[in-house]
This record gives C-alpha cells, structure tokens and sequence, in this order.
C-alpha cells in the first residue's frame, strides 16, 4: 500500500497520521489528548510513547538505526516467534524476526473516551514461512492514552501444537540507572545470564550497578519501576506472560553494540513481559494465546 493510500484507509483526523521517516521506513504517528506515539510498520515496532506533560516514558536510543531488516534499538521491540537465540538453528536472528520484517495495519479508530486503537498484522512471507514453517497469524494490537495497552495475538491455524518464545523487550527512559529500583520480582526465581549460566533467587528490589541479564520465571505480579530522579513510578502490568526480563548492558557491552551513544546504557532499563524458557507457551491447534501488557507512570 503507498502511504497515500495508507493514509486514505486508516489516518483519523486528529489520531493518526502516516509518515515515511526513512528511506521504506513508515511510521504511525499517533496523538491524542493523552498521549504521543510514534509506531514503525516494520516490527510494529512502538518507538516512543509520552503522555502529556510527563518525559518519555520509552527510551529511544538517539543512534537508533531507522533501515529495512534492521532492529531498533529502543522502544518496543516484539520478539516473536522464539526469545533468544533460535532452539535449533543458530544461524536464525536473535529473538526471531517478528521485529525486522513488514506488519500491515488492519484497523485504526478513536475510542469514545479519545484514546486511539490501532491493529497490525504481521505479513507472513517465503522469508517469514522458511523461518517459522506455520500458519499461526499475529496481530499487535495497541491503544494509546494515559496508559498504553500492548496485546500480542497468536491464533494457531495449523494442524500441529506449536511451542512460542516471545517478549515485549520494552526501553525505559530513567532518569539514571543508579536512581531506580524495580519492584515485584521479589524472591523469584531466575536464570542468571551474565557469565557462567546460574539459577538464582531474587532477594529484595532490583537495583542496577553492573551489567544485568536475567529472566525471572512463573512472575505473573506487577512490576514497578521506581525512579526516584524523575520522581515517578512506572508500572508494568500483564496478562499471559509468566516470564520477565530485566536487562541492561552496562558499558562495555554497550558500547560494543555501537548504538546505545556514550553512557546511553544510564538512561535505560529493559523490563520485558515476557514467555521464555521453561514459560515457553504450547497453543494448540484452533486456539489463540494472547499476551496483554499495560504500561502506566504515576508521581511518587
Ligand atoms: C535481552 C537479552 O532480552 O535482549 C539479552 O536477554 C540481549 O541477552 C538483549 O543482549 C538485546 O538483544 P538485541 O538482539 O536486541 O541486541
């Protein structure tokens, strides 16, 4: 679709508008009385989302690259249909290709109390299919306002029970990594990543001083990112996900990625809802798995 048919089927005067920002790179760029969204068609990728009057609340890496096939860094990446490196095959992508390939948008419209609801599809391939040899159709849908409401839809149309890796690897803008907490992982169970592989057990509220990458397992509870820089609390609340991710680099790792900027790795904190390892979900053939998250900031 060009985007001016694009914008003829689905921009909504006053919601949503299309706009190409980079060379096959189109956006929805949502606004609403709540809130600014800018969303990728390339991965349905959330860029940003800033209610008004507060900072972004979803970090964006200034050096994000903007290019066909290419992962962003920052916003909300969709790792779908496996997290991680690919069970069988290594040399599949990372946290599979759902984020670097094209999604359609299905539907857009305003709600009634003027938030703004959009749906995508991602466009099932050869490159897609060859992949992920399945018919199991996902459908991001996203609703824009005060709070911002993430659901990933997997429908199962083969004749086969399919295994599904998955993850929101939401980027949030803090204030200072040193300046936060994260609660509601307390006394879990996780998979240490960071050197030697180690299983271990939360003991109190997150806080960063070094590289972190772990995946807590059967969490269902809430999440709040405490920040005491930016005097806020950011909760992270989700239906259908029993793991958590909480990463962040650190320097050299960060810099060896060559898109975070000088110290960029201070002002972010992934916390990503998440379905991974022994979480991994089976959805039978005819059903649908669905993974809601909802994202709200309030004043602490
Ligand atoms: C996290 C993983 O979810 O994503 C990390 O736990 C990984 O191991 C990080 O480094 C970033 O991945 P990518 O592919 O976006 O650079």
């Amino acid at each position: 679709m060009t985007l001016t048919e694009l914008n003829q089927r689905f921009a909504l005067s006053n919601h949503v508008q299309f706009k190409e920002i980079a060379d096959g790179i189109t956006i929805a760029e949502v606004s609403n009385k709540h809130a600014n969204s800018n969303i990728t068609l390339q991965g349905a990728h959330i860029a940003t989302w800033q209610p008004r009057g507060q900072e972004p609340v979803i970090w964006l890496s200034p050096y994000a690259k903007f290019a066909p096939g290419k992962s962003i860094r920052g916003g909300v990446p969709i790792c779908w249909p496996w997290f991680g490196p690919n069970a069988t095959d290594a040399k599949l992508p990372g946290h599979g290709y759902a984020r670097t390939v094209p999604w359609e948008v299905l539907e857009t419209k305003a709600l009634p109390d003027d938030t703004t609801f959009l749906r995508f599809g991602l466009v099932e391939s050869d490159a897609t299919l060859a992949q992920w040899p399945h018919t199991s159709p996902v459908q991001l849908d996203v609703t824009v306002g005060k709070t911002l409401r993430v659901a990933l839809v997997t429908v199962n149309m083969s004749k086969d029970a399919l295994v599904l890796g998955e993850a929101l690897h939401t980027y949030f803008a803090i204030s200072d990594v040193a300046k936060m907490k994260i609660r509601g992982l307390e006394g879990c169970e996780y998979l240490d990543k960071v050197g030697e592989p180690a299983r271990r057990t939360q003991q109190g509220s997150i806080e960063i001083e070094s590289e972190v990458d772990r995946v807590y397992i059967n969490t269902e509870a809430d999440c709040i990112i405490e920040d005491a820089g930016l005097k806020r609390a950011i909760r992270i609340a989700k239906a259908g996900s029993r793991s958590t991710v909480v990463w962040n680099p650190w320097t050299e790792k960060a810099n060896k990625m060559g898109d975070f900027g000088e110290n960029g790795f201070r002002g972010m904190v992934c916390v990503e809802s998440a379905n991974a390892f022994e979480n991994l979900v089976t959805v039978k053939p005819g059903e649908t798995h669905r993974m809601v998250v909802e994202y709200s900031v309030n004043a602490i």
